[in-house]
C-alpha cells in the first residue's frame, strides 16, 4: 500500500476517534456556548434570538451576501436591499439590473443573478413561501449545501448541519485535529451532526460562528476567553494556534489589462453592459482589455479612430478569485458631437453603482 493512502487512513482513523468525546461533551459545551452568546454575540441585522427565528427571506439575502464577503461590508448592503424589497415577491419583480446596481461593489456578480433568480422561482412556484427542508432548498440557484443548512437551521430552526470557515475552525481545535480542513470535511460534518442540540438550534451556528469571529481567532486565539475551553482537545494539547494547518499557497496568476475611460464635456462617460455570461457578467464597464482573456489592444470604436488616450501613471491591481488583475487606465475627453455607438452609452459617474475593478480604475483619473 503507498504510503500516502495509510497515512490518509491513520488520519481519518484517529479524526473520527475524536467524534465520540465530542458528542459525549455536547450537552455541556451547548450549555456554555448559549451562556457566552447571550452576554457576548454579535446582534446583527438580520439576527433573531432563538425562540424567535429569522425570516427566511433575510435568511436568504444575508446568506447569499455573506458567501465571501465579510460581515462587516455585508451589512448596509444587507440592509438596503430590504428597505428597497421587504419581500421576496418585491426582489423577484425587480429588473435585473436594479439587483446588480444594489449589488454593485460586493462582487461574485453570479451570487445576485442567482438571488434574483431564487426570488422568481420561490415567489412563482412557491407561493413566496420558502421550502424548509434541506433538499428542497439546494435545488433552487445559488443555494448550496452549505446555504440550504443555514436557511433551515437558522429560518427553521432544523437540525441541518452548517458549517463555514469560522465553525470549521472551531470543530477542529475542539476535537484537535492538527491537518488540513480539506483532510477531514466529512468528519467534521459527522461530529457537527452529533452535537446539534434539541433547543436553540437557530442560534447554534451563530454561536459558534462569533465564536470563530471573535475567540477562536486563526491567528492568536484567545483561549484564555473562550467558553468552551473545557471542552477544547487543542487546548489541552496547547496546539489551537497550529489548527488547522495551513495548505500551501499557491501564488494567483497576474493578467494585464488596460480599462478605457471616455469622458464628455457634461462629465458623463462611456461604458456599456457586459454580457451576462462571464466575468462581470451583466455589470456595466468601461471598454477595456486583457483582465478578461481578451486581447490586449486598444478597443476599436466607430468615432474614435483618432482619439489620443492618455495613460496614468498608477496600475491598478485588483484581486479575483482565481487570477489577480493588473490594469493600465487610460483617459481621455470625447468632442461635443460624439455619440457612442452601439453597445456603448453615456452614464453617470456613479462608482458606487459599478464593479469595484471598474470604480477603482475610475477613481485614479478622477482624484
Ligand atoms: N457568516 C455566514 N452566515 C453568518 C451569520 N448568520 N452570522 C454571521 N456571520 C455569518
Amino acid at each position: 500500500m503507498a504510503l500516502s493512502s495509510q497515512h490518509k487512513k491513520s488520519l481519518a482513523k484517529t479524526a473520527e476517534s475524536r467524534i465520540l468525546p465530542l458528542a459525549a461533551s455536547a450537552p455541556l459545551l451547548s450549555d456554555n456556548l448559549f451562556r457566552w452568546y447571550a452576554d457576548k454575540g454579535r446582534h446583527l441585522a438580520w439576527r433573531a434570538r432563538w425562540p424567535e427565528l429569522t425570516p427566511a427571506y433575510h435568511v436568504f439575502l444575508s446568506e447569499l451576501m455573506l458567501q465571501q464577503t465579510v460581515v462587516a461590508t455585508v451589512v448596509p448592503y444587507f440592509l438596503r436591499f430590504c428597505k428597497r424589497w421587504p419581500d421576496i415577491h418585491a426582489l423577484a419583480r425587480a429588473p435585473l439590473d436594479d439587483v446588480l446596481i444594489e449589488w454593485a461593489g460586493l462582487g461574485y456578480y453570479a451570487r445576485a443573478r442567482n438571488l434574483h433568480k431564487a426570488a422568481q422561482l420561490i415567489s412563482s412556484e412557491y407561493d413566496g413561501i420558502f421550502p424548509d427542508d434541506y433538499e428542497t432548498l439546494q435545488t433552487l440557484p445559488g443555494i448550496g449545501p452549505y446555504t440550504a443548512g443555514a436557511i433551515a437551521a437558522i429560518a427553521f430552526d432544523k437540525p441541518a448541519i452548517v458549517i463555514d470557515g469560522n465553525i470549521e475552525r472551531v470543530l477542529m481545535r475542539l476535537m484537535g485535529l492538527k491537518v488540513q480542513v480539506a483532510e477531514v470535511k466529512s468528519v467534521l460534518r459527522t461530529a457537527y451532526a452529533q452535537i446539534i442540540p434539541t433547543t436553540n438550534r437557530s442560534d447554534f451556528p451563530q454561536a459558534l460562528m462569533d465564536i470563530g469571529a471573535s475567540i477562536c481567532l486563526p491567528k492568536n486565539p484567545r483561549c484564555a476567553d473562550c467558553p468552551l475551553k473545557a471542552q477544547c482537545r487543542a487546548d489541552k494539547d496547547g496546539m489551537a494556534a497550529d489548527i488547522p494547518v495551513k495548505p500551501v499557497k499557491i501564488a494567483k496568476p497576474v493578467r494585464t489589462g488596460a480599462v478605457y475611460i471616455l469622458t464628455a464635456p457634461d462629465g458623463l462617460v462611456m461604458m456599456y453592459r457586459r454580457p451576462q455570461r462571464g466575468l462581470l457578467g451583466g455589470m456595466l464597464s468601461f471598454p477595456s482589455a486583457g483582465w478578461d482573456k481578451s486581447a490586449l489592444a486598444a478597443p476599436q470604436i466607430e468615432g474614435l479612430e483618432d482619439i489620443v488616450w492618455q495613460k496614468s501613471q498608477r496600475v491598478i491591481r485588483h484581486v479575483f478569485t482565481h487570477f489577480t488583475a493588473e490594469m493600465s487606465v487610460y483617459s481621455a475627453a470625447a468632442q461635443p458631437s460624439f455619440m457612442p455607438p452601439e453597445p456603448y452609452d453615456w452614464h453617470r459617474p456613479i462608482a458606487d453603482d459599478w464593479p469595484r475593478l471598474m470604480a477603482k480604475c475610475f477613481l485614479d483619473i478622477s482624484s
